[in-house]
């Protein structure tokens, strides 16, 4: 086995608070492993482009705690092209790097699938996506932070809402997959949530509402994932409003502050140990795979497994939480 001796890493797809926390773990891990690493700008495009640049220690002093990513990131059309994919290819042939860890989504380990069975270039991903909808870990480093953004963001939706007494009905990200909709809901104690791994919950929750409404119930905090069957909260508010005339009811998307902010302790150490644990898997000849925490260990998944459509399950015993604890 040829031993690695430079590596680069990525960024790519949507932005996830944590992943300068993981960008500065791969730096140091690699650099205590005596490997050379690059960073490369703007995700896929930036390999294309060649526009990447060593990394000391120093180049990622400071940034433990910031959102965002430092290296910029990019959902790159022109990467989904053969050509495009040889050039970036070239790129790291060019520089001698042996191979790539990249921190993205579903979409970003699709491209680092195909492109190392293209090029048998070493490559290893880590989960960096605030929706958590990437099987092979339990929790993708992004997505504890951007709970606690909208849980903050719903205590004070909450406090006008019981004041006015009104339907609120807040938007959440999660376009295929309802994590964040589910359990920030279960923690700001949301009446109903609607997720787009379950269908009819519209008519369900009008189910419960007139029993509610028979009990009294003045206010409500409805969360709706954006990627739900309904098309989002306007679309439900809409539809409630003709229903029940006599109420008041706000729509709130909280969009991209979702995706922004200081990483949390959690996904801070979660990033660190993922992107230490992508050097180590690198270094131990791994390639093609995703590198996860399941129960508190590191966990090596294969990219086919961990991308789209077979991530985690919804709980259904959180799904009947949400019922039992909204009467
Ligand atoms: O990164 C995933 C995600 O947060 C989705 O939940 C959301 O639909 C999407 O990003 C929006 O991303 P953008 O505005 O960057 O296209």
């Amino acid at each position: 086995m040829k031993k690695i001796k430079k590596i680069a890493m990525l960024t790519s797809g949507g932005d996830a608070p944590g992943m300068n926390a993981n960008i500065r773990a791969v730096v140091r891990a690699g650099l205590y492993n005596h490997l050379e690493v690059y960073g490369v700008k703007n995700g896929y495009e930036g390999l294309i482009d060649g526009d990447m640049e060593r990394m000391d220690h120093s180049s990622v002093s400071n940034i433990i705690q910031r959102g965002g990513t430092m290296l910029k990131t990019a959902r790159s059309k022109r990467f989904m092209e053969y050509d495009y994919r040889k050039q970036a290819y070239a790129q790291l042939q060019e520089r001698g790097i042996d191979a790539l860890v990249v921190c993205g989504g579903n979409g970003s380990y699709t491209g680092a699938k195909i492109f190392n069975e293209e090029f048998g270039i070493k490559v290893v991903g880590t989960p960096g996506t605030i929706d958590n909808d990437l099987y092979g870990t339990d929790f993708t480093i992004g997505y504890d932070t951007a709970l606690n953004t909208v849980v903050e963001a719903v205590d004070k939706i909450r406090d006008t809402a019981s004041s006015h007494n009104r339907m609120f009905f807040v938007e959440v990200m999660g376009r295929d997959a309802g994590f964040i909709a589910l359990n920030s809901g279960i923690a700001s104690g949301a009446e109903a949530i609607f997720i787009p791994e379950i269908k009819g919950d519209y008519q369900d929750f009008v189910k419960r509402f007139e029993k509610n409404k028979r009990d009294n119930k003045l206010f409500s905090i409805i969360i709706v994932a954006e990627g739900d069957e309904s098309g989002g909260a306007f679309k439900v508010a809409e539809m409630f409003k003709e229903k029940y005339t006599d109420l008041e009811t706000r729509v709130s998307v909280l969009g991209h502050i979702q995706r922004g902010g200081n990483p949390s302790c959690r996904d801070r150490v979660l990033a660190s140990k993922l992107g230490a644990g992508a050097v180590e898997a690198l270094l131990k000849g791994e390639t093609n795979i995703a590198i996860g925490e399941i129960n508190g260990k590191i966990a090596y998944t294969p990219f086919e497994k961990a991308i789209k459509h077979q991530h985690n399950s919804i709980s259904a015993d959180l799904l009947d939480l949400v019922k039992t604890l909204a009467i």
